[in-house]
């Protein structure tokens, strides 16, 4: 079962330019999985909240691509918030984490690669039953 340990910043490469720079990602490298779907969240009113759920089998890799954001993340038993503020680095976020999206600044752009395909099966919207998930695994009925 994944822990927020299993959570991690990578840094993207970086092509310094005076022009601008640049970043890119491409499957596999140096994001550990094939993407699958991309999608992005912006226009965020001030003190608006995303996200709140966890995904069954769903891997996502965030980026800042615009101003900054925290994500909370929460393994069933630790939690930790990382803040996402420049689009030269990301955060892995595994299979089975709570996850939320908080505090964006204006004008904040997050980008998420994900790993499948858009399957609202997939998600895991009731916290209790998240944790019950996470203490018992999921095959254990008792
Ligand atoms: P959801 O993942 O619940 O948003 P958040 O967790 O960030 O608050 O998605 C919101 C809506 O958008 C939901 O009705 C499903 C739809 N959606 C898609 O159709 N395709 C996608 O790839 C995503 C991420 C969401």
């Amino acid at each position: 079962m994944n822990t927020i340990d299993n959570c991690k910043i990578i840094n993207l490469p970086k092509i310094h330019d005076p022009r601008g720079n640049l970043s890119f990602v491409e499957n596999g490298r140096p994001v550990p999985f094939v993407i699958k779907r991309v999608y992005w969240i912006y226009d965020v009113p001030g003190g608006e909240v995303r996200g709140g759920h966890a995904y069954q089998e769903l891997q996502e890799f965030f980026i800042a691509l615009s101003g900054s954001f925290d994500v909370v993340l929460f393994d069933g038993q630790n939690s930790k918030t990382v803040t996402l503020n420049r689009s030269y680095f990301g955060l892995l976020v595994p299979s089975m984490i709570w996850r939320r999206l908080e505090n964006f600044s204006t004008n904040a752009v997050c980008l998420i690669l994900a790993s499948t395909l858009y399957s609202e099966a997939d998600y895991l919207r009731d916290f209790n039953m998240f944790q019950r998930t996470k203490t018992k695994g999921p095959d254990d009925n008792n």
